[in-house]
């Protein structure tokens, strides 16, 4: 590595940091150049095969990526059986629901026991290998239960994130051809209960959905449709906690999660059991340095890929102890989390800058009220953090103790891309550092060179990245990859990036029309699309206007159809429009009534300028605009709101 280094802001791993690491040797960059040794090495090593893969990549059809070709493997196998020999007496999941006084401890053996037995119940609805199951339910332990006992027998889950709303819920299991569901009763958040049935009963009002599997929670009255709806207990009953682990080709599909790209319509991620396996297995194991007596908390709803990865397949493959929550953050009060922390003797932890920058705003008294001493690690992910947050994060929750290790991934990428290894990687507050051993990051600028400053590409395949979109390979072919001028194929991230001269890296943000509200990744023209199915709009831009603590909130410009008026009534009928079509999340926080939005001569909504309007910059060149006089009349809207 470079020996620059030279400013203040750098912080070197603490010995016993080191002494403790996994990866305490930095050779290990180097002797992973030769990635698919590493990346065999690594299968070989930490994971359990049915049969031996014979290649380790194939590339013959690129960018349709095959990993450990010919190997058999069941990722539930590596979650559970191995760990039931060695382990069974080990607490897999904490849970602790939103209630102080619910809480579970789950053992390897029982949570063993528990996949199997619904697995079992699975197949006695019907479903199938290949079948797709969608979940949509609250962070309770029976939604990874469910996950693992699809993945078991073959099927595929498509996990819908508890926050999305009936609308929502449906496109994605129609668009997935999802016959079967399983959801809950309600949960709680903030003391109130989340109705989640009565949500799933209005998305399949336009679904062709076979079986409902329901949970019981809460115990509140739910309505069971006769011959579709059946209770997760009784479909349970009688059913043998042994299901027999199928063994599966590497490639076989794990699961389907829909996430916001550049188009209205979200995109089904694909991925494979053993290539993410492999993947998301060793990111957790190097990255939080995770050993036997850690108590790992990811905060992470499990509704998004870092829940899927880093909540349910990466530390259970590991054989960790995972912590999870029901509840919000604040509730009862602004100490919740740090109150867990305490209680559980939380050792690893790992949230979003915008969670951090929330209780940075709350006040560091919240945290003094509690011993957070069984910390060791710090993990940030979903977006941006910027200094100031590292280091009120560094300095209050970790007292200065624990490294703060900044993690930069996607839903695509499905395990952590580029990261500190905590043993060796000093850090720099606001930098993800460096990529992760056996993974070649680079940067390019608008004609496609190399450069230090522009887009976020990935040189070689990875085995836990996507396998294709589902449904749709020519936008999967189309829109991530592209050949560099040596004629190599290369995953472009869509990511805003620079590099300092220590080769670490800075991300920038997202150059598409993708929105990070609160961590959630939400897309512009998702919510554009929401806001022109209402029978008012006729057209809508959305921006995502930088906020202290979300990150982003997104900002709707809307011009109205001939017969509707601007009303303060009309602005929160579309407000709640939103909300029924997507979800709480993507509400505007401001919608305003224009005349016109300002587009190019071919058409296309210039987002740009809004931005400027919106954050009170400089416009720059607006030559290219269909009709310039729209700038100053967007203005005047605004200025009179
Ligand atoms: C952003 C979340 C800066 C980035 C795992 C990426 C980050 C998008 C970081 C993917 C980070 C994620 N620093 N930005 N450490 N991690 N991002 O699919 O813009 O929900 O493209 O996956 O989040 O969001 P997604």
């Amino acid at each position: 590595m470079s020996k620059k280094f030279s400013q203040k802001d750098v912080y070197e791993p603490s010995e016993e940091t080191r002494r403790y690491a996994w990866v305490n040797n930095e050779r290990i960059y180097e002797m992973a150049l030769d990635y698919l040794t590493f990346w065999d090495s690594v299968a070989k090593n930490d994971i359990e095969w049915f049969e031996p893969y014979r290649e380790v990549l194939d590339s013959s059809n690129a960018p349709f990526y095959r990993w450990f070709v010919g190997g058999k493997i069941n990722i539930t196998h590596n979650c559970l059986d191995r760990h039931v020999e060695t382990k069974g007496d080990k607490t897999a999941i904490i849970w602790q629901g939103e209630p102080e006084n619910e809480k579970e401890r789950i053992t390897y053996r029982e949570l063993y026991r528990r996949v199997c037995r619904f697995a079992n119940a699975l197949r006695a609805l019907g479903v199938r290998k290949e079948d797709v199951v969608t979940i949509y339910m609250g962070m309770v332990p029976e939604l990874p239960i469910a996950m693992l006992a699809c993945a078991r027998i073959g099927a595929i889950h498509n996990v819908v994130f508890g926050g999305f709303s009936a609308t929502a819920l449906r496109d994605r299991i129609n668009d997935a051809n999802s016959k079967v569901v399983v959801t809950m009763d309600g949960y709680y958040r903030r003391g109130k209960v989340i109705e989640t049935k009565r949500i799933v009963d209005k998305a399949l009002e336009g679904c062709n959905v076979e079986s409902v599997v329901v949970l019981e929670r809460i115990g509140n009255d739910v309505n069971m449709v006769d011959g579709r709806d059946v209770w997760w207990h009784e479909l349970e009953e009688g059913l043998p906690n042994k299901c027999e682990c199928k063994a599966l080709d590497s490639e076989h599909t794990l699961f389907i999660l829909y996430t916001s790209g550049t188009t209205g319509k979200p995109k089904g991620v694909l991925h494979v059991h053993g290539g993410y396996n492999v993947g998301t297995h060793i990111t957790t194991k190097w990255v939080f340095d995770l050993k036997d007596r850690d108590v790992f908390w990811c905060t992470a709803d499990i509704g998004w890929i870092t829940g899927h990865s880093y909540v349910v397949y990466g530390p259970l493959s590991n054989g960790a102890t995972v912590l999870i929550y029901e509840g919000a953050p604040d509730y009862p009060q602004p100490d919740r989390w740090w109150s867990i922390i305490e209680q559980y003797g939380v050792t690893v932890f790992y949230t979003a800058p915008t969670a951090i920058r929330y209780f940075m705003k709350l006040g560091e008294e919240w945290l003094k009220k509690h011993n957070l001493s069984s910390l060791r690690l710090l993990g940030t992910v979903g977006e941006t953090i910027d200094p100031k947050a590292w280091k009120w994060y560094y300095k209050y929750v970790g007292n200065e103790r624990c490294p703060v290790i900044d993690t930069w991934w996607q839903t695509e990428t499905g395990m952590i891309i580029i990261a500190p290894l905590p043993g060796i990687t000093k850090l720099k507050p606001g930098s993800v550092t460096l990529p992760f051993p056996g993974i070649l990051v680079n940067i390019r600028d608008e004609d496609g060179n190399p450069a230090d400053s522009g887009e976020l590409v990935i040189m070689n395949p990875w085995p836990a990245m996507f396998r294709n979109l589902w449904g749709e390979p020519e936008r999967f072919v189309k829109q991530y990859w592209r050949l560099d001028g040596s004629g190599r194929l290369i995953y472009y991230a869509e990511d805003g990036a620079r590099r300092d001269g220590d080769g670490y890296y800075w991300i920038i943000g997202r150059i598409d029309e993708v929105l990070k509200v609160s961590g959630h990744r939400l897309g512009s023209a998702e919510i554009e699309s929401a806001l022109i199915s209402h029978e008012a709009v006729s057209e809508a831009a959305v921006i995502g206007k930088p906020h202290e603590i979300k990150g982003q909130v997104p900002i709707a410009f809307v011009v109205l159809k001939t017969g509707y008026e601007p009303s303060v009534k009309l602005e929160k009928d579309l407000k709640t429009h939103v909300r029924n079509e997507i979800g709480a999340i993507a509400v505007p926080e401001e919608i305003y009534f224009v005349e016109q939005l300002p587009k190019t001569r071919s058409g296309k909504i210039v987002r740009r300028i809004l931005l400027a309007i919106e954050k009170g910059e400089e416009i720059g060149d607006i030559t290219t605009l269909e009709d310039v006089t729209v700038v100053e009349r967007i203005k005047d809207v605004r200025r009179a709101k």
